[in-house]
């Protein structure tokens, strides 16, 4: 798939009289994040099958963005519908988000939080995004709660990832940033959840990371993997695998 420049934005040197932002520079400290254990085990499969759509088969977590994308506005926007049209329960669409643009304030902000590693990386990328669930009803009792707003904030976050891939973006979701910090600075309401971080952008052209830490550069270069679906997919009782899959 193409990487999409033109219809989701432009690089700063393309835009220069069209308000488009600012270029950003500055490199951070080193990371110490590790991959979780356990259940990822080496019969895990890294080769993404033929069966799935292209918007799935190639999207992937990027690391290292294009620091001189700027997102347009209707590129923004577009994704944002995608988390609009999301399904939720009882239509209640209990999300929320707030969003930044590299070199405005609310990015700036959404920096100061982010987890030491995370600030590596993700100042980069066009757009972070800070998403909320709804977790209680509201004190005018206008918005009810429902058990399901992570969830349905989940299902809104996957429409984001595909909608943004089918744009030549990608987006890396993140959960390392000082949660409570992010509700105060962005005065949040105690019926809202401040939930996960979405950093949003234009992959990096190949080699373009020669600057950046050797951990980034390794860990963006490790092979991807995933449990077989032999380790989640049960038939009959939980614990037993479907026929289906070993036939
Ligand atoms: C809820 C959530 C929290 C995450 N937190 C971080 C994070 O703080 N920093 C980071 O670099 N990646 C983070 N990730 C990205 C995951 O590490 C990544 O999705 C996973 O390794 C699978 O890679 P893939 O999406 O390329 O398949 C997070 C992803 C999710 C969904």
């Amino acid at each position: 798939m193409g990487r999409g420049v033109a219809d989701t934005g432009c690089r700063e040197e393309t835009c220069v009289g069209h308000g488009c932002g600012v270029r950003e520079d500055g490199e951070r400290d080193v990371s110490d994040e590790t991959v979780t254990p356990g259940r990822h085990t080496a019969t895990a499969s890294s080769a993404q099958p033929d069966v799935l759509t292209p918007l799935l088969r190639e999207r992937e977590s990027v690391m290292i963005y294009d620091r001189t994308h700027v997102l347009s506005t209707p590129a923004l926007r577009a994704i944002l519908e995608a988390a609009r049209w999301a399904p939720s329960a009882g239509n209640s669409q209990p999300w929320g988000f707030i969003v930044g643009l590299r070199g405005d304030e609310t990015h700036a902000a959404m920096v100061e939080v982010l987890s030491s590693a995370n600030q590596v990386w993700a100042p980069a990328a066009s757009a972070i995004i800070l998403t909320l669930h709804q977790v209680a009803t509201d004190e005018d009792h206008e918005i009810a709660y429902s058990d399901y707003a992570m969830f349905d904030l989940g299902q809104a976050v996957a429409h984001i990832t595909v909608q943004a891939r089918s744009m030549g973006l990608q987006v890396r979701q993140f959960g390392g940033f000082d949660h409570r910090a992010a509700a105060e600075r962005f005065d949040v309401p105690p019926h809202w959840a401040v939930t996960t971080g979405i950093a949003l952008g234009l992959p990096a052209e190949a080699g373009a990371d020669d600057a950046l830490p050797e951990w980034l550069r390794a860990r963006s270069r490790l092979p991807r993997s995933r449990l077989p679906l032999e380790a989640f997919v049960h038939s009959g009782k939980f614990g037993h695998a479907a026929d289906f899959l070993t036939d």
